[in-house]
């Protein structure tokens, strides 16, 4: 009789088991980050200061990223602030943090015109073109030399094109996407070939280093994207160190398909290693608008996308060509594009408060292995 009342007590206790959905979980396969279910590294550009301020952002830095990029951090206003004086503490701070936890880092960026990105002293610096000439070469050696070994990579040069794909330079009208377009102080006091000389620069300050050009519109400019072909070429034939190229990516929902595998096939088909460097997806698609509600809707479309563009990304780049995929900004609320360019938006990953959108899932499927 015992052994009877025994065997029916563990009967029931296995079916209530089952039912309970707990061995679902057991058996379910794990929850796996971002760069455990890509085959190429993912990266996110980010901020020291809320690295070290924001547990909720450290986290998902730490779980989901296997590659970090400092947003500002590198440009010459916040690593250059004087003529004779470095500052690296924020710099270092990430780069440090990266390296103690086992992440990869590209550095960002050694010659940017963007004016909010220039101090103070070099927008009114006066010199020849050899004066000129010593502030760039000094400024590449001496911060190339100081993450020899730490930083992997680095975006040398970053947005030197207009849309029309002739060289930024003076203030020009060429860029009809920029209202206020202050051409570039780099090739008015440089002269048109200070890119390749750039690169040089980085070359012998640390020839490990992999070096990159950056470049957004490369899914809505053909004649950027020419110029950029036409550039690595040129390098290639001078015997000018380049390694890489960025596609930021930054996109909208109004990004076609057929303009997104355009934009990575050009990059393949350099033979170069192909990054894409700073992806988002806005569905403000850049306009405006304080009434926007971030909808089931637009929610399912900035998902696609982002799913193509991880599908894609394998489809057309081959293994030994993916530098991987790096998303600007960690959650909706530390976006540039909410802060810097004050749109109404949610082109992340994650929301306001560090937590997965259902537009994770989307990208997290795309991003398993299709060969
Ligand atoms: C942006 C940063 O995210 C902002 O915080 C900063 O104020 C301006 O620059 N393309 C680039 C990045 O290459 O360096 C820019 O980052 C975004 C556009």
């Amino acid at each position: 009789m015992r052994v009877k009342h025994w065997l029916i007590v563990t009967v029931v206790a296995l079916a209530l088991w089952l039912l309970s959905g707990y061995q679902m979980s057991w058996l379910a396969a794990p929850d796996k980050a971002l760069w455990q279910v890509a085959s190429f590294p993912i990266g996110v550009g980010c901020d020291p200061s809320l690295l070290e301020q924001r547990p909720g952002y450290r986290q998902v830095i730490k779980t989901e990223y296997n590659s970090v990029t400092p947003e500002t951090e590198q440009k010459w206003v916040s690593i250059h602030p004087e003529p004779n004086r470095y500052s690296f503490t924020k710099a270092d701070y990430l780069v440090n943090w990266a390296v103690a936890n086992g992440k990869r880092v590209h550095g960002h960026t050694l010659l940017w015109h963007q004016p909010d990105a220039l101090p103070k002293w070099l927008k009114e610096f006066k010199g020849d073109r050899a004066a000129w000439e010593k502030v760039m070469k000094t400024h590449i050696e001496t911060v190339v030399g100081h993450y020899k070994g730490k930083v992997k990579s680095w975006d040398v040069v970053n947005e030197a094109l207009n849309d029309d794909g002739t060289l930024r330079m003076a203030n020009h009208h060429a860029n009809p996407s920029i209202e206020n377009d202050n051409g570039s102080i780099w090739a008015r006091n440089l002269g048109s070939d200070y890119i390749a000389r750039a690169f040089q620069y980085a070359h012998a300050a640390d020839p490990k280093a992999l070096l990159f050009y950056n470049e957004y519109g490369q899914d809505t400019q053909p004649l950027r994207v020419a110029a950029i072909t036409k550039m690595v070429a040129d390098f290639k034939r001078r015997k000018i160190p380049i390694d890489g190229l960025g596609l930021q990516f930054h996109l909208d929902l109004n990004a076609t398909e057929e303009r997104i595998t355009r934009a990575i096939s050009s990059a393949e088909k350099t033979g170069l290693l192909v990054h894409i460097s700073e992806l988002d997806v806005l569905v403000s698609n850049w306009k405006k608008n304080p009434d926007l509600v971030y909808s089931p809707e637009l929610q399912k479309q900035q998902g696609a996308k982002y799913k193509f563009i991880a599908q894609e990304y394998q489809r057309l780049v081959p293994k030994k060509q993916r530098y991987g995929i790096t998303h600007w900004n960690v959650g909706d609320g530390d976006s540039w594009i909410t802060n810097w360019m004050k749109l109404k938006d949610w082109p992340l990953l994650f929301d306001d408060k560090y937590q997965r959108k259902k537009v994770y899932y989307d990208y997290r499927e795309g991003l398993k292995s299709i060969k």
